[in-house]
């Protein structure tokens, strides 16, 4: 086994088997925000990614993509439904999005998270070189930071949680809240998307652990564990030169014509779940219709919603009430040739997104919670022109950076349709202002910068993230 100076361990590798329509097996990039983060950081560079393929039994062998060498890690459908569908995304996530859906409890999935968790660290004990770094992603994984310092404790550790992390009333719901703790306590390095997360993090080592805490640093034995917030970000440049390519920007103006020339694009793209508050933007939307405050012939909402997780209950029952109301609304509202509500649910490649971006007057992102929210950050980035207005929710990561955005409380029917319509209404000289202050913070704090100063708290130098990102 070849093995890296730098292991990435995250549950998911950048890739999804899909099946081609002439029944070929083939590969595409799984859309979610990790993937977004980290595949343009890791392009050739010398590194590892370990994860899973999507699918069950043993693990596909994978080519290199971009220079990263891809180890994938067997999931058998026991591990999957119970490792992944269960404490993870039926324990875990609704939990750490302030329990927006009631977290499930079961013993069976604690043994298998233990059980998924010990495999991924056995991964990435192997595919590290003596000393190397590896760095380990979200909520999956918790527990490989100590479960990996036990096999290995020559490597350097970094954990980084992609999603909130909870306010101790919530996450002192947890049955196995203490080894959860002491699991990302493994690391030399703990990050979050925000300094709130961090602080919830250093309050619940001292209250569950009984350890000296502070909101920078954890004392575990001998160790000093550091923690902190490191905001995640995109690849702004890359999705710039990508909305600037001239297909790009004629299928921009293809979208518009096909959807009629309205005087407003609304887009939402989201994966579908729970968390980004689908319903009650729709909610929102058809009470503006049904007011005449927005007439369909003039306005069209495009939501592209992908489907996730499906196998979740929770995601399924979401999947048919979002559904049911999308039909009703066009039903209700829309006219032959002209419905209110364009609803897509497929993966799109990055240059299909970049025109959708380019298409859209008002982009709304209004999830209930989001660890950051990367599609906000896209939308901006993509608006090289300098117009669109971005709508979004204040309990998204990125609102504490998008300032300038129209900043709004999903969970406020009311207020989320005034701040629609303000939005609508802007004048284009505001708009322009708002999207040029955001687009100078993206330049700035891109996915680069994100790594560069994740990696040198990591190894306290510079030498890591220069290797690692460039200049
Ligand atoms: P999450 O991590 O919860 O999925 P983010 O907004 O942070 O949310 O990231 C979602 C990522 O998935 C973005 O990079 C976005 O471009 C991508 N994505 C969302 N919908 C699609 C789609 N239909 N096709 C392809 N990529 C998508
Ligand atoms: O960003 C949060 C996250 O859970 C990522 O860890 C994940 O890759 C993405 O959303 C998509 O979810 P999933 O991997 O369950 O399809």
């Amino acid at each position: 086994m070849r093995q890296s100076s730098l292991v990435v361990v995250a549950n998911r590798l950048p890739v999804d088997d899909s099946v081609a329509p002439d029944g070929a097996c083939e590969w595409r990039r799984s859309p979610g925000g990790l993937v977004s983060a980290l595949h343009p950081l890791l392009q050739h560079t010398p590194a590892t990614w370990v994860g899973w393929a999507g699918g069950t039994g043993p693990a596909p062998a994978l080519p290199d993509i971009d220079g990263v060498r891809m180890r994938g890690v067997a999931l058998t459908r026991d591990d999957v439904r119970d490792h992944y569908e269960g404490f993870s995304n039926s324990t875990l996530w609704p939990l750490y999005h302030d329990a927006v859906e009631q977290p499930v409890y079961h013993r069976r999935w604690w043994e298998a998270y233990q059980r998924v968790n010990q495999r991924f660290a056995e991964a990435a004990a192997e595919a590290a070189e003596p000393e190397a770094v590896v760095w380990v992603q979200d909520y999956h994984l918790q527990l490989v930071p100590g479960l990996l310092r036990a096999i290995r404790p020559d490597l350097r550790i970094g954990f980084f949680l992609h999603v909130p992390f909870p306010p101790p009333e919530l996450f002192m719901q947890l049955p196995r809240r203490a080894e959860l703790l002491l699991g990302m306590l493994g690391a030399d390095l703990v990050g979050f998307q925000r300094a709130q997360a961090a602080h919830n993090f250093a309050q619940l080592a001292a209250r569950v652990l009984q350890l000296p805490a502070t909101d920078r640093r954890i004392a575990v034995d001998d160790r000093v564990v550091r923690i902190g917030a490191f905001p995640v970000s995109i690849d702004t440049a890359e999705m710039a030169a990508l909305a600037q390519r001239e297909d790009v920007v004629r299928r921009a103006a293809r979208i518009r014509t096909d959807l009629g020339d309205p005087q407003h694009v609304i887009l939402s793209v989201d994966r579908m779940d729970y968390t980004k508050g689908i319903e009650q933007r729709l909610k929102a939307y058809s009470e503006l219709i049904a007011t005449g405050h927005v007439k369909v012939r003039d306005t069209v909402l495009v939501q592209v919603a992908v489907p996730s997780r499906e196998r979740v209950e929770q995601y399924q029952i979401l999947r048919e009430r979002v559904e049911r109301e999308v039909g009703r609304i066009n039903g209700e509202f829309g006219r032959v040739g002209e419905p209110a509500i364009h609803y897509l649910t497929q993966p799109f490649d990055r240059s299909e997104l970049a025109a959708l971006y380019r298409a859209a007057d008002i982009m709304a992102v209004t999830p209930l919670r989001d660890g950051m929210n990367l599609v906000a950050k896209e939308y901006v980035a993509a608006r090289v022109d300098g117009g669109g207005g971005l709508l979004l929710s204040e309990f998204a990561g990125a609102a504490a950076e998008l300032e300038q955005a129209f900043l709004v409380n999903p969970h406020d029917l009311e207020g989320l349709k005034l701040a629609l319509m303000h939005a609508l209404q802007a004048t284009p000289a505001d708009l322009a202002a708002r999207m040029t202050a955001m687009r100078e913070h993206l330049r700035v704090h891109d996915i680069h910068a994100w790594a560069r100063s994740y990696l040198t708290a990591l190894d306290g130098s510079g030498r890591l993230a220069a290797r690692f990102t460039p200049a």
